[in-house]
């Protein structure tokens, strides 16, 4: 069994990006921009938000936090979206989902230029990922796939089995795994929570990839000797030796499936850390493919 080291390959890539933004500023350029809007105050997307900016600024890049109120109207939101769509400084636009109720994320979404479309997420994006286009992946789902390259886990031909059809996670690291592309040509089976026996379906995952949010779901009787296993859950489960009374734990039970699998990503420091690394990926990604037009 070989442990999946996000935090290792995420330092990788930023380290890759300072250099070529480093290169941008050596050549006199403009540097790329990330500008991240929270709407509200909820704790977990406000300590999301700020690492992402940080990482920006590691690395180089411009960054800004645009921190709304939680009573921020939608026109509000959608003027903001519209000025960084124009803002020759910013090539990357995210807003941290959820936003308040009153807000139709959809169109927020769509209001977001599939040109900035850093997360991904606009249709636009989602359509040119399901044909096979060149576009913006999703972070989480990218940096799946990269860690299955960086680690010359074969993929072709091999049967990836997902857990979940969430539009964030298991869709779109379904539909990458589908193209017939490098690090890809995989056969793949998408399973969720109306399926009738999971484990028939997950038995027979040479790769297997949990994106369902249930703590400690998936056993050991749930996965073939030598699989290679992926755990995208993000859990907080209560434990009271812990100073904040929790600890966070992913949708495997690691402890009694990694002594079957060949490869297993931990949670913490597997693919978590891969969100912002591709973050910063996309938005230099969206510079480069755009920056002439954008700024
Ligand atoms: N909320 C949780 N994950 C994400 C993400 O990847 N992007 C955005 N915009 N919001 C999120």
């Amino acid at each position: 069994m070989e442990l999946i080291d996000g935090k290792k390959i995420a330092a990788e890539i930023k380290e890759e990006l300072k250099q070529a933004v480093a290169e941008l500023v050596k050549n006199g350029k403009n540097v790329p921009g990330l500008v991240t809007i929270l709407v509200g105050d909820n704790s977990a997307s406000e300590s999301y938000v700020r690492s992402k900016a940080k990482s920006c600024l590691e690395i180089g890049m411009r960054s800004k936090i645009e921190k709304l109120s939680a009573d921020t109207s939608e026109a509000e939101l959608l003027t903001l979206i519209e000025k960084y769509n124009k803002d020759k400084a910013y090539h990357g636009i995210l807003v941290q989902l959820p936003v308040p109720k009153h807000i139709n994320e959809d169109k927020i979404i769509d209001a977001i230029s599939p040109q900035k479309d850093v997360d991904g997420f606009h249709p636009i994006s989602v359509g040119n990922l399901v044909i096979g286009k060149d576009t913006f992946a999703p972070c989480t789902p990218a940096g799946i796939q990269e860690l299955l390259i960086r680690y010359r886990i074969e993929t072709k031909g091999r049967h990836v089995v997902v857990m979940g059809r969430s539009n964030l996670v298991g869709k779109p690291i379904a539909n990458i795994m589908l193209q017939k592309k490098e690090g890809a040509n995989a056969v793949v089976t998408i399973c969720h929570s109306a399926a009738k026996n999971l484990a028939q379906y997950t038995l027979q995952a040479d790769i297997l990839i949990a994106a369902i949010g249930s703590p400690n779901f998936v056993k050991a009787g749930m996965v073939k000797d030598g699989v290679v296993v992926i755990d995208v859950g993000i859990n907080r489960i209560e434990d009271t030796t812990k100073p904040k009374g929790y600890r966070i734990v992913g949708d495997v039970d690691f402890e009694n499936v990694a002594p079957k699998s060949s490869y297993i990503t931990p949670v913490p420091g597997g693919v978590g850390l891969m969100t912002v690394a591709m973050l910063l990926k996309n938005t230099y990604k969206a510079y480069s493919m755009y920056g002439e037009q954008n700024g």
